[in-house]
């Protein structure tokens, strides 16, 4: 595996692949990696014949009282992981590299950032579109590859790809969790082993909500549902639950017709954990959890 930090570098080996007709699959990540980044590099092997991941705790997307300084680093363990699964390039910028004065040109994707996470974490979506639109420029990759536990980031991701006509497919790729239901991230290192335990609600109120769905509950209920599982656990505050049509992330009538995501946000302490579960509805009111290849036929993965 080669490691640069420079963008020359990045390019002129992307620019050697290319002239090699190969087709080059990106990660792009904020490191710490773990089973969910690796499942992310297996999609990118399967489709691509190189794979690029890059490693960038990206400031503009963290809020003044967030935890940008104390996110979780070990260049030294992923570098080894990244190696271990395949990966091609490994690109590991500083922050002047990728920033070398105060950016004066911020994308802005709007519609989807305006609930969930866009209104708890306002400027979160408009750092996170700035530097995936920079890191496409710099990687210029055939497939791009993102987990749905953040499944907002991808309908902006998707969104931003479709508006600026990027030449790239977005590959959304499903969540890992870990044996007993916690979603992976590598915030999970913040909880203490009863937060870590009060946080299996998340998944568990999940799941009751999968069962109401099926079971012919209307939104409110379901969500009510969801709601009274978290509050059980007294070092649960929520930030958010809510029902919204996926991928355009509106209000719901009803869970009969269109595509919907059940998403969270809770905190245990001072960790911000983030679940959801995304129901494809076009064939009725079955088990359809998303995968790829439904996704391509709506108009927002059109690309
Ligand atoms: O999902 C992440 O890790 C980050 O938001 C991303 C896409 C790497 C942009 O910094």
């Amino acid at each position: 595996m080669k490691i640069v930090d420079s963008i020359e570098s990045l390019r002129k080996w992307v620019a050697e692949n290319k002239a090699n007709h190969q087709t080059v699959g990106f990660v792009p990540t904020m490191g710490f990696l773990h089973e969910g980044h690796m499942s992310l590099v297996d999609a990118a092997k399967n489709r691509a014949d190189v794979v690029v991941m890059s490693i960038f705790v990206n400031p503009l997307q963290f809020g003044p009282t967030e935890d940008l300084d104390r996110y979780p680093r070990n260049l030294e363990r992923d570098q080894q992981m990244a190696e271990a699964r395949g990966v091609d390039l490994l690109f590991v910028p500083t922050v002047e590299e990728m920033y070398p004065q105060a950016v004066k040109t911020v994308i802005h994707v709007s519609g989807v950032t305006e609930r969930l996470c866009g209104a708890s974490r306002p400027g979160h979506f408009d750092g996170v579109a700035t530097v995936v639109c920079k890191l496409f420029n710099m990687v210029q990759p055939d497939f791009a590859f993102f987990g749905e536990k953040d499944a907002q980031q991808v309908a902006v991701i998707q969104q931003m790809v479709y508006d600026l006509n990027l030449p790239i497919e977005i590959v959304p790729c499903p969540i890992v969790r870990e044996k007993d239901g916690l979603a992976m991230s590598s915030r999970n290192v913040y909880l203490n082993e009863e937060e870590r335990k009060q946080a299996l609600s998340l998944s568990q109120a999940l799941r009751e909500a999968e069962q109401a769905y099926l079971d012919g509950r209307t939104p409110q209920e379901v969500r009510q549902l969801m709601l009274e599982k978290i509050q059980a656990e007294p070092l649960a505050e929520i930030d958010y639950v809510e029902l919204l049509s996926y991928p355009s992330l509106e209000p719901l009538e009803s869970l009969e017709s269109s595509s919907f995501i059940c998403a969270l946000a809770v905190r245990f302490g001072k960790t911000r954990l983030i679940d959801n579960l995304i129901i494809l509805n076009k064939k009725g009111r079955e088990k359809h959890v998303a995968y790829d290849d439904d996704r391509k036929n709506t108009p927002c993965y059109s690309n």
